[in-house]
């Protein structure tokens, strides 16, 4: 994750580089034998309308969430920004910013109590597709050195660890916290999982 700062004018941040945007294709999506719409995960631009679910997921996942204007800046910028639905329930969300040759990663998370089922890596690999379609080479992106479950998700999908950004984050109490940096090479990268099975409802 990202510690949220206005986004930069980025070219590529702008809708309209980006024909893709609002209609990402999703390739894992393909409906599992016997699963009905609630439990067939469909991933979806997020908007406004979708803050108020996508809030109580960053509050109950981040001990220092980004707040309601971080996430309209991140839509008004034009960012990557997909919700994943399970049925009604939003079950996680994924928002990512175009540059050059690659895709930064600025947020992810998983409803607490949807966690540890292969959504994240789930998410993962949407993104993943999404970045090789727009033609990034590179996958890039931050973690708290204390989020190990994050450092072991983004291993497994096949990020390795390329440096450290000492005082990245905001901790205690004027207190600051390193941030690992990772990448992933896109074409090198794992072929993805297929849809978690079963589809739990959150
Ligand atoms: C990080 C996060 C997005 C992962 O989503 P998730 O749905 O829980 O993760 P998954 O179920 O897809 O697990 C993927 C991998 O994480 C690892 N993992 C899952 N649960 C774990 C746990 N309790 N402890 C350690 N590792 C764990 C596993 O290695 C798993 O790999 P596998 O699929 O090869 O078994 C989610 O835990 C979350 O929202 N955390 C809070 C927000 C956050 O930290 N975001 C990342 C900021 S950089």
């Amino acid at each position: 994750m990202r510690p949220f700062t206005q986004p930069a004018a980025h070219p590529a941040a702008h809708p309209a580089a980006h024909p893709g945007a609002d209609a990402v294709a999703d390739p894992l999506a393909a409906p599992q034998p016997g699963s009905t719409a609630d439990t067939v995960p469909r991933v979806q631009p997020l908007g406004l309308q979708d803050l108020d679910a996508v809030l109580a997921i960053e509050q109950g996942a981040y001990s220092h969430p980004w707040s309601r204007g971080n996430f309209s800046d991140a839509l008004a910028s034009g960012y990557w920004a997909q919700g994943l639905w399970l049925g009604d329930t939003l079950t996680g969300y994924c928002i990512a910013m175009r540059g050059v040759d690659e895709t930064h990663l600025l947020n992810i998370a998983v409803k607490p109590d949807a966690q540890g089922h292969g959504w994240g890596r789930y998410l993962l690999d949407v993104l993943k597709a999404w970045s090789l379609e727009q033609g990034a080479q590179w996958l890039w992106l931050e973690v708290r050195e204390s989020n190990h479950r994050a450092q072991t998700l983004y291993a497994n999908v096949g990020f390795a660890r390329v440096g450290l950004r000492k005082a990245y984050y905001p901790s205690g109490r004027e207190q600051r916290e390193n941030a690992v940096v990772m990448s992933l090479a896109l074409k090198a990268a794992p072929a993805a999982r297929p849809v978690p099975e079963p589809a739990r409802p959150a």
